[in-house]
This record gives C-alpha cells, sequence and structure tokens, in this order.
C-alpha cells in the first residue's frame, strides 16, 4: 500500500530520529565521534535500502537543498550564535572576518586553479566549485568541538570562521555562478561582485540584528511565558533567515547570526534565569535533531559506486582543498598576528584551525542546487561528496588525538593545583561527616572505623599530591597567586550569585558583577595584575549611557535624564554594598585556602590585600553616598529589605508546596502573588525624598531678604538635578544659560591652563552658588565645575535670574559681588 506523502514522510522522520538516537547510545558507548558515526550509519542504511524493502519510506524525507538551507540552517545557526560568547567573539573578530571573507575568496582560486589543472572540470564550473567547497562547516565543527572539549578560545576562532564564511561562500556562489551561467568575467562585473557582496553580507547582518532587537522587546511584553517566550525566539530564527534571504535578497545566513547573537547579548541581562534555562535547553534539543537529520541524511546521499567512478578526481581535489586550506591558514593568520594589539594565534592553534576547516552540509546543498544545465554537474557533486566525507571521516577521527597530542588539552599547573586542592577539601569534609555519624551512634563502630581510615588514607595520599605539586620544578609563587587569586574569583562570583538568590542584588547590578569577574579572570589569565575594581559596561549601560549624553545635550533636565540618574545612583549603591560583601567574603576564603595549600605568607598578604583595598573602596563610595544623599541610601536599603523580604516568602512558599503542605492551587496562587510584587518591586523607580528647595533657599543668605511672594516664585522655578562624582556640570568656554545653587555635596572649580591639567581654584559647598559671571556680563563660562561627590543641585534659569534681580536689588548686588570676588581670587591664584 502507497503511504500518504505527509504520512511518510512523518514515519521516515521518526525513524531517522530513532536511528539517530540509538546511534547516539552506542556511539558513546565505544566513543566514537557522534557526527561521522551518524554519516556512516547512513551510508550503511543507505546500502540496506537495496536490500530491505521497508527501508525504502526513508527516502521520503531526503536532503534537498531547501530542506538544508530553510529548514536545518536556520535552527543550527541561530543556536549557536545564541550561545556564542560574543566578547570572547569580538576580541578574536580580526582573524575570524580575514579568514571568512579574503580567506575564502583566496582558498576559492586555489582550488579552482588546482582543480582545473587536475581534474577535467574547466576553470568556470572549477570557481563555481572552488566557492562552494571553500566554506568550511559550523555544524560539523561545532559538534566535533564539543566533542572533544577544545578550549574556548580555539573554538570560537573555529566556529566564529565557519559561521561567517558560510555567508561569504553562499554569496560567492550565486555570483560566481550567474558570471558562469552569462560567460561574462571582466573587471567591471568583479568590482559589481564586490559591491554585491557588501550588500548582502552586511544587509543580511542588519536585518538579524534589528530582528534579533525586536524580538527582545517582544519577549519583555510575555513575562513568566516561557514557553510563548521560546516560540518567539523560534519565529526570529526563520523569520530572520527567511525575510533576508527571500524577500529582501540578502544574506540569510548573517541575519540568522545577527539574531542570534543579538538576542544572546542582550538576552544575558534582560531575561530570567529561568527562561534562558528554558531556551538553553530547547535550543539544545532543537539542534540536536537538525544535527542528527543532517547527517544521517548526508551518509544516506553518498553513493559509493559514484564515488569510486570518480576516484582519482576525488583524490586531487582533497589535495587541492588541503593546499588551499594551508595557504590561508598558515598564510594569513600570521599577518593578522602581527596587526596592531592583535593577541597572537599561535602555531598549534593554527594547526587545528587547519585541520579542523571541516565540509559539511553547506557545501552539499550548495552542489546539490546547481541545475541541472551546469555542465559538470555530477562531477562536482561527486567531488563534493568525496570531500566532504574525507573531511568528515580524517578530522572526525583524528581531531581529538592532534588536540592531545598538541597538548591543548593539558591542565596548566594552576589548574592541576586548583583540583588537588578540591580533592584534599572533599575527603576532609567526608571524614569529618564520618566521625559525627560515629558520635550519633546509629551506625556500628566497626564499618566507621574501617571508613575514616579509608578515608584518612585517601587523604594523606591527596594532600601528598597537592605537597609534591607544590614543591615540584614547575611550581613558583608567581603560580600560587595565580591559583589563589582564581579561586578567589570563584567565591566571589558565587557571593554574588548568592546575594541575587537572595534579592539583596537586582539581576543588571548581577550581571555587571559577573562581567567584570570574567574580565578579571581573562586578565589573570593573560599574567596582567589584577585592577581594583574594574566596571564592567555591559552593551546595555553602554547604549543606555550614550542616549542619556544624547538626551542630556537637549533637555538636561527632562525626566528621563533624572530618572537615569537615579537608577544610576540606586545601582551604584547596591553594587558597592555587594562588592564591599564580597571582599570581606573572599578575603576570609583566601586565607583558609592559603592555609589548606601552606602558601607562602608573601603570597597571601599580596592576595588579601587586593580585595582589602576593594573593600576599604566600596566602602568609602556608600559612605560618601549615604552622606551626601541619605534619602537615597535608606530609599534603597528599604527597597533591598523588601526584595530580601518577599523572596524568603517565595521560599517558604515552594519549602511548603514541597512537603505537601499547600494544596497545588493554594500554592500556585501564593506564587502568583508574591511573583506580582516582586515584578511590582523591580518595576518602581527608587523614589527618594527630594530636599526641600525653601529650606536650601533659606541658607543662601542673599534670598533671605525677598518678600514671601517672591521668595515662592524663585523657589517654584527651582528644578532639581542629580549629578554623580566626577560629573562636570558646566565646561569652560561654553555659553551660559542657568545658574546653579548646591543643596548637598562638593564641587570643584577647574579653570584651564596652558600646560598640564587644568588648575583647582575653588571647592564650593551646599548652601553656594555657582554660574553667575557668565549670566551677568554675557562672557562665555570662565570656568569648568565638575562634582566631587555625588550632588543634589538646583537649576534657575537665566529668564527666572534676570527676573529675579530686577525685583530685587539684594540678589543682583550679592552676584555682582560674588563674581567680582571670585575673579579676583582667579586672578591671583595664576601669579604673576
Ligand atoms: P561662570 O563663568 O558662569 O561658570 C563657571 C563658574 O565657576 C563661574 O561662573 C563662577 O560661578 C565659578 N567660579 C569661577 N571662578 C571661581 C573662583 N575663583 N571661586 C569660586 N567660584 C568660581
Amino acid at each position: 500500500m502507497q503511504a500518504d506523502p505527509v504520512l511518510a514522510t512523518v514515519i521516515a522522520v521518526v525513524a531517522l530520529l530513532l536511528i539517530a538516537a540509538a546511534a547516539a547510545i552506542g556511539l558513546k558507548r565505544i566513543r566514537f565521534p557522534f557526527t561521522v558515526g551518524l554519516v556512516l550509519v547512513g551510508i550503511a542504511l543507505g546500502g540496506l535500502q537495496l536490500q530491505v524493502e521497508a527501508l525504502g519510506i526513508l527516502s521520503s524525507f531526503s536532503l534537498s537543498p531547501d530542506l538544508i538551507l530553510f529548514v536545518f540552517l536556520p535552527t543550527l545557526i541561530f543556536e549557536s550564535a545564541f550561545n556564542m560568547d560574543v566578547r570572547l567573539l569580538s576580541r578574536n573578530l580580526a582573524p575570524v572576518i580575514t579568514l571568512a571573507a579574503p580567506g575564502l575568496v583566496i582558498s576559492t582560486f586555489i582550488v579552482a586553479a588546482l582543480v582545473s589543472l587536475l581534474t577535467p572540470l574547466t576553470w568556470g564550473p572549477a570557481l563555481v566549485f572552488g566557492a562552494l567547497i571553500s566554506a568550511t562547516d559550523p555544524v560539523s565543527i561545532i559538534a566535533l568541538f564539543k566533542d572533544v572539549g577544545a578550549p574556548k578560545r580555539l573554538a570560537i576562532l573555529v566556529e566564529g570562521e565557519s559561521l561567517f564564511n558560510d555567508a561569504t561562500a553562499i554569496v560567492l556562489f550565486t555570483i560566481l555562478l550567474s558570471m558562469v551561467a552569462t560567460a561574462s568575467g571582466s573587471g567591471e562585473s568583479v568590482g559589481q561582485g564586490f559591491l554585491d557582496f557588501l550588500r548582502v553580507f552586511l544587509g543580511g547582518l542588519a536585518v538579524g540584528v534589528v530582528a534579533g532587537y525586536l524580538m527582545v522587546l517582544t519577549i519583555s511584553l510575555a513575562e513568566d511565558e516561557p514557553l510563548v517566550e521560546v516560540a518567539f525566539s523560534t519565529v526570529v530564527a526563520y523569520a530572520a533567515f527567511i525575510t533576508a534571504e527571500h524577500y529582501l535578497h540578502v544574506s540569510g545566513v548573517m541575519a540568522t547570526v545577527g539574531a542570534g547573537v543579538m538576542v544572546g547579548a542582550l538576552g544575558s541581562t534582560r531575561f530570567t534565569p529561568e527562561l534562558k534555562a528554558y531556551l538553553r535547553q530547547f535550543w539544545a534539543y532543537a539542534a540536536f535533531v537538525a544535527n542528527s537529520l543532517i547527517f544521517l541524511l548526508v551518509g544516506l546521499s553518498i553513493s559509493l559506486s559514484m564515488l569510486s567512478n570518480y576516484a582519482g578526481p576525488i583524490g586531487w581535489a582533497i589535495l587541492a582543498v588541503l593546499a588551499a586550506r594551508a595557504v590561508t591558514v598558515f598564510g594569513l593568520v600570521p599577518i593578522v598576528n602581527r596587526l596592531p594589539n592583535a593577541e597572537p594565534v599561535n602555531l598549534r592553534y593554527q594547526s587545528i584551525m587547519y585541520w579542523g576547516g571541516l565540509r559539511g552540509a553547506v557545501a552539499l546543498a550548495l552542489a546539490l542546487s546547481l541545475p541541472t544545465t551546469f555542465v559538470f554537474r555530477d562531477l562536482t557533486l561527486a567531488l563534493t561528496i568525496g570531500i566532504v566525507l574525507f573531511t568528515l571521516v580524517t578530522g572526525g577521527l583524528t581531531m581529538k588525538p592532534l588536540i592531545h597530542a598538541l597538548g591543548l588539552d593539558r591542565p596548566g599547573v594552576p589548574d592541576l593545583v586548583a583540583r588537588a586542592q578540591g580533592v584534599v577539601a572533599a575527603k576532609r569534609k567526608a571524614l569529618s561527616r564520618v566521625g559525627d555519624l560515629g558520635t550519633a551512634g546509629k551506625f556500628s563502630s566497626r564499618i566507621i572505623a574501617d571508613l575514616a581510615k579509608r578515608y584518612r588514607q585517601e587523604l594523606d595520599h591527596a594532600q601528598g599530591q597537592l605537597d609534591d605539586l607544590c614543591t615540584g620544578p614547575l611550581f613558583q609563587n608567581e603560580t600560587m597567586r595565580q591559583v589563589l587569586l582564581t579561586q578567589a574569583l570563584t567565591v566571589e562570583r558565587r557571593t554574588y550569585q548568592e546575594f541575587f538568590a537572595q534579592g539583596r542584588i537586582s539581576e543588571a547590578v548581577l550581571h555587571e558583577l559577573d562581567l567584570s569577574v570574567d574580565l578579571e579572570r581573562d586578565a589573570l589569565r593573560r599574567g596582567e595584575a589584577s585592577s581594583i575594581l574594574p566596571m564592567a559596561e555591559t552593551l546595555e549601560v553602554r547604549v543606555a549611557g550614550f542616549g542619556v549624553r544624547l538626551l542630556e545635550r537637549f533637555a538636561p533636565t527632562g525626566t528621563a535624564v533624572l530618572r537615569h540618574r537615579v537608577r544610576t545612583l540606586a545601582a551604584n549603591y547596591e553594587r558597592d554594598s555587594a562588592v564591599h560583601a564580597a571582599s570581606e567574603r573572599v578575603t576570609e576564603a583566601i586565607r583558609h585556602l592559603a592555609e589548606l595549600a601552606k602558601v607562602e605568607a608573601s603570597v597571601e598578604a599580596g592576595c588579601r590585600k587586593i580585595y582589602e583595598e576593594r573593600a576599604a573602596k566600596a566602602m568609602e563610595r556608600i559612605d560618601a553616598l549615604a552622606e551626601h544623599f541619605p534619602e537615597y541610601a535608606s530609599a534603597v536599603q528599604e527597597r533591598t529589605a523588601r526584595r530580601i523580604g518577599l523572596d524568603a516568602e517565595a521560599d517558604a512558599v515552594e519549602e511548603l508546596a514541597a512537603a505537601g503542605e499547600l494544596p497545588d492551587t493554594v500554592a500556585r496562587e501564593a506564587r502568583q502573588r508574591v511573583k506580582a510584587a516582586q515584578r511590582d518591586l523591580a518595576r518602581r523607580p527608587v523614589t527618594p525624598m527630594q530636599p526641600d528647595p525653601e529650606e536650601l533657599l533659606n541658607k543662601v543668605p542673599f534670598f533671605k531678604e525677598l518678600a514671601l511672594t517672591d521668595f515662592q516664585r524663585v523657589a517654584d522655578a527651582l528644578v532639581p538635578r542629580t549629578v554623580l562624582p566626577g560629573e562636570r556640570i558646566i565646561k569652560q568656554g561654553e555659553r551660559g544659560t542657568s545658574l546653579f545653587l548646591i543643596a548637598r555635596g562638593v564641587v570643584a572649580v577647574l579653570v584651564a591652563s596652558e600646560d598640564g591639567p587644568p588648575r583647582r581654584v575653588a571647592s564650593l559647598h551646599a548652601g553656594d552658588f555657582f554660574g553667575e559671571m557668565a549670566l551677568l556680563s554675557d562672557d562665555p563660562r570662565n570656568a569648568t565645575v565638575e562634582a566631587v561627590t555625588a550632588c543634589q543641585l538646583y537649576e534657575l534659569a537665566k529668564r527666572d535670574v534676570d527676573g529675579l534681580c530686577e525685583v530685587c536689588e539684594g540678589v543682583q548686588q550679592a552676584l555682582t559681588a560674588a563674581a567680582l570676588a571670585r575673579k579676583v581670587s582667579t586672578a591671583r591664584s595664576e601669579g604673576p
């Protein structure tokens, strides 16, 4: 009976998934790389199909270019772009892009030249083949690298290249194919080709970035509906691809890369940890399905008889591809290494990049999409299949041994020491627990004594190993310093996560702190000194900061700017408190760890000092804020306390529900109530009590002379402004439009000097005013004024100052007198 096509497809897909899942178990047992294994299984199935009729149904679902491009590729590319470490990628962008764009073009020409010499392919079709075969394949490489546990930077180099060069290859392939079809190849069309390439590549990226951004915004609307949110992410992966590729005729691959990176980067601060976990799991599953099907189908589409027919040309083509890859990797990477600020890629990494240039589904999709009118279609297809199979099998089977032989999977001394310390700590803990069992009296003392003896022996052994490491020839004080600081960073990170779980810090602050730990860890790896509290700025903070600066130019007192300032102040306070508490905890941990590993006192003290200074710095800032802005400090504290309270409530609900003491419906209701309150709290801005402007006016001597109604008018015209330490309020040389009164805090008055840094001519405090000179004389501002501490200011526009001077002569006199005195004092401080 002939099955209906939909049913047949479903049966084929389910059967393939079953085979893949079963193969996954089997391949894991015999430690065989998954992707290569699947291809081999696919080939075997293809052979069996001829004998076993029932297997014929598998061919209801066969590899077609559209299937690869529109069904599998978006999933696979989105998944890897979404999980990509953007910071690591951006630091390695130079080698990645060099290999992915010029590298691919060079490789195309080398392959074409060799293949047209060594095989029957002529120059035109050889170029088309060169383009399609030069793209390294993200799918197989990523799968392979996950399998073998490659170092992170190496993985980024190879993954990044393979993601970007797919786009390059697809574009180049299309351009070359149309040139071959119309038999044109003039200089003009090469130039046009280059412009086309830029348009398609960058256009695709732009589509993706916009789509990714819109999706992140939309997701924030669907709060707490992870299923809906995951659905949105699927939509964006495919919509970006299809809109770009099909409707706008720009690169779909780049669009999906852009969307994935955008969602990954923005989502890291905006999504809840639960949603992130959901997304990661969903996409891991989707990628598994796509991977399994694609590799089985690749295997199924390989016909061994076709390969043997073309064995000679395939052999030459393999040599051509290997030669071209050698030229691009070993030729271009050393050039990129010489660029200023480059983090050099060493020869061992280059070797892996060379050998890791697997070809896969994208090459096959392009070869399959060649029109039937293409002269050498069969030969090109056979060459492609041969090379895909060769690189997959040799690369897949030898990558792990190669990485091992190059020592890239070998842990450094710091890692070894840390590992040994971990074992010692674990055995100690086990020993003490076993001891507790003995005192509880429920276990036979013989069993306990035996177990304790065993643990004691193991502990001695582990301690011996640790001591050996620490006295070994490879060990230096610097190594120990690195070990201690690495562990300190781990403690620091864990503390921040704990604070977040307890509601003591918000997610945005957690993310910022996490990022600063990451940066320090990188610095430590590169052997740079640990700086004191590097404040990492997230992408979002930077974008927001830019927006606020723009707003400030046009509407310095607008509510958006004010709200941003308050938020920044609150976040600073929260962050400083967390840094302070974590630094104290880390100092303790360092003491403990140092004792465990018998670290030299000077090394221990050096590490502790970093954190002690950090704690002191944070405390200084907390004090300064509390002193100048008591109402902020108490508002933030109150909010944190409420958050801790709500988190405790949430914990209690979960505990009661788990113990079965709350019926499901009641628990759900309670959970929703707490969640709503938490969201409400997170949204509500910190609103400190504003100091009373009238109280301030009373501090300014000459205002006291005003009649009550005038006084009230001035009070109404004042606009409050909060400024952060170091912020510039007035810039020397600009036009003056307002006068400032200081309610709280300290500002510095600075005058530019001809040589060297600006001179500080005065410090002004609460009750002082500044900015009067430019208003009175219409001259430009004669000094720069900067906040020394966080300040609360009131701004009075020129119009209001003028009005005030008209009604009250005292004010005019006071301002003029101050301006005169200041001018004299500035002139005097300049010296003769
Ligand atoms: P203006 O010139 O409008 O802008 C800069 C302000 O700095 C200036 O007004 C004064 O208010 C203030 N200023 C300049 N020189 C001194 C000084 N020597 N002592 C105190 N304040 C000063």
